[in-house]
């Protein structure tokens, strides 16, 4: 029987290679992107031994028009289908939005927002036609909070899976926003963030997260906040001024 195959974007580190583990660990087979193909390369020969499944490494620089174009092609390969699209990679950046030039606001902006709907834009007809399909928006606990760009490009993550989960998910397509707090990744190193302040209870493995998130995934859940603490915080920070609720996110900076 033909293996279903999950396109994962940001599949060298944190939450995109454990995606990777799992999905190869459940039998499907892989396209892995990412910049780094010496990386993806090495993840790749691994995925294989440990799983049977076939990988292949697909190398793009998700913030530029080039990089998309070629993962949206292979998204929309009818000779390939793509079962499961798992829009991961990101970075967020250190300085305050005013801080920013405008330049690396937009390439954040891109790869946060613009680059998954438009990776979404190119797998879905395919999925539609197919009237099944499964796509995972790595969003982020930032999307309820006032949280800079960072906390605004996941919020329009977050509530256009919830359109997208309404709209598609009918029709065999299920959309999810994962939205986690803080996880055990490189994504704070790369940022350059003091992570200090941040409670030891406040963190999260990636294991727990990619398990929760694609279980919510299956289940037909438009939002998924993975662990009890965190969806019971997300619960509170509805409630409570705008002040409050950004005072705790902002431990990591
Ligand atoms: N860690 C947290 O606390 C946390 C919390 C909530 C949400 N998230 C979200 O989780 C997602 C994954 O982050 P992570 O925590 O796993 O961080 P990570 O360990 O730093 O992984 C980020 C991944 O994105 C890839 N990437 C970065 N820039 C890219 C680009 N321009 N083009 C293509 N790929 C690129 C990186 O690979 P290359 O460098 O090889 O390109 C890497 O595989 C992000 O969307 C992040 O916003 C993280």
């Amino acid at each position: 029987m033909e293996r279903p195959t999950a396109l994962i974007t940001g599949a060298t580190s944190g939450l995109g290679a454990e995606f990777a583990q799992q999905l190869g660990r459940s039998q499907h087979d892989l396209v892995l992107v990412a910049r780094d193909t010496a990386r993806l390369e090495a993840k790749a020969v691994r995925l294989r031994t440990d799983f049977g499944v076939r990988v292949e490494v697909l190398p793009a620089d998700l913030i530029t028009d080039d990089g998309v174009a070629s993962v949206s092609a292979r998204l929309a390969d009818p000779a390939r289908p793509v079962s499961v699209l798992v829009n991961n990679a990101g970075f967020s950046l250190v300085s305050a939005f005013e801080k920013n030039t405008a330049a690396d606001e937009a390439a954040h902006l891109r790869i946060l927002a613009q680059t998954p709907m438009e990776l979404m834009h190119a797998v879905l007809p395919g999925m539609l036609a197919r009237g099944t399909g499964r796509i995972v928006n790595i969003s982020s606990v930032s999307a309820f909070i006032p949280r800079g760009s960072y906390g605004a490009a996941k919020a329009w993550l977050t509530s256009f899976s919830r359109f997208a989960n309404l709209r598609y998910g009918p029709k065999g397509v299920q959309v999810t926003a994962v939205c986690p707090g803080f996880v055990h990744t490189e994504f704070h190193e790369r940022m350059g963030a003091n992570m200090g302040r941040v409670k030891s209870w406040m963190w999260l493995n990636a294991d727990q997260v990619v398990r929760e998130g694609l279980a919510d995934n299956a289940a037909g859940k438009a939002v998924s906040i993975p662990s009890r603490r965190y969806a019971t915080l997300m619960g509170l920070a509805r409630l409570v001024p705008d002040r409050l609720a950004a005072s705790a996110g902002n431990r990591g900076r």
